[in-house]
């Protein structure tokens, strides 16, 4: 049977041009790499592995990478580019809340922006301690609160309804208290750190169209927008959101967008 959030996440995934997205969060994927030290001979597993920013950084790393996403569209993407870009990774369809991985079977363990989207964090924390060494290392990252991620939904949410019940909540992430109390439930010793990021963009009008053609959230929310016959008032909200965010301050646009890494050993 089907599950409705999980066909819902497929899609938001799968419209857009996430590949233009992965470009802009590079940046997170290299530092988290970096952060756990990933070497030659390390067993990765990359869950929610998107088009492969992470995965293709650790494999060429050395490491032998293993990179599983939800939505098939991401996994044909990561394998197009971790084909230009040279490098093997063994890239799956799968579920972050039930990976098909042996027990113990990676070295590192790590999820950028990817785990947060499984709607039962229960069971996708415990199974990225199942599949971890118990000498290795488990990695997470998530939007901090109070950053874009945060600031243009608050933004836009009067235009359209709420999503349904059920689906993930990636902002409960963004606490790191609660972040060492999920991991800790599943059994790891995390410590977490918050980092600065932002997305940049020539010019405020810029980020609102790479936004709206590009990122699945964005598209899926003018989509709503649209069918309510308020899509002029939906990019103007956006826009909004988007000035009031800029921190840049010679004409250009950069939204700052702190993230939480987090670092656990079992
Ligand atoms: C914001 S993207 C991040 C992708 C990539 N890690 C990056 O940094 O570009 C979120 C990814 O998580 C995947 N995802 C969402 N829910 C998932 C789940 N339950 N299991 C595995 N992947 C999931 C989505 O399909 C999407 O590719």
């Amino acid at each position: 049977m089907s599950d409705p959030a999980a066909e819902a996440q497929r899609r938001v995934w799968t419209i857009g041009d996430y590949p233009v997205v992965a470009r802009h969060l590079l940046p997170i994927s290299v530092e988290t790499v970096a952060a756990i030290g990933v070497r030659p001979g390390d067993r990765v597993l990359d869950v929610g592995v998107g088009s492969g920013n992470a995965a293709i950084e650790a494999a060429r790393r050395g490491a032998s990478v293993t990179g599983i996403d939800l939505t098939p569209a991401q996994i044909e993407r990561a394998r197009a580019r971790c084909a230009s870009a040279g490098v093997e990774v063994d890239l799956r369809v799968g579920d972050a809340a039930a990976l098909d991985v042996l027990d113990a079977s990676f070295d590192v363990v790590l999820s950028v922006m990817g785990v947060i989207f499984a709607p039962d964090h229960v069971r996708a924390a415990a199974e990225l301690a199942r599949a971890c060494r118990p000498d290795g290392t488990v990695a997470i990252t998530a939007w901090a609160r109070g950053g874009w991620a945060d600031r243009w939904r608050a933004q836009v949410a009067h235009l359209v309804p709420a999503p349904p019940p059920g689906g993930p909540m990636p902002d409960e992430w963004g606490d790191p208290a609660e972040v060492i109390r999920r991991l800790a439930d599943a059994g790891l010793d995390a410590t977490v750190e918050e980092r600065s990021f932002a997305f940049r963009f020539p010019s405020v009008e810029t980020a609102v169209d790479v936004f709206l053609s590009a990122a699945g959230p964005f598209v899926q929310f003018m989509e709503a927008a649209s069918a309510l016959g308020r899509s002029q008032e939906a990019r103007q909200e956006l826009l909004g959101a988007v000035v009031e965010s800029n921190a840049a301050g010679d004409g250009g646009c950069e939204l700052p967008a702190p993230y939480l890494l987090a670092v656990a050993k079992p």
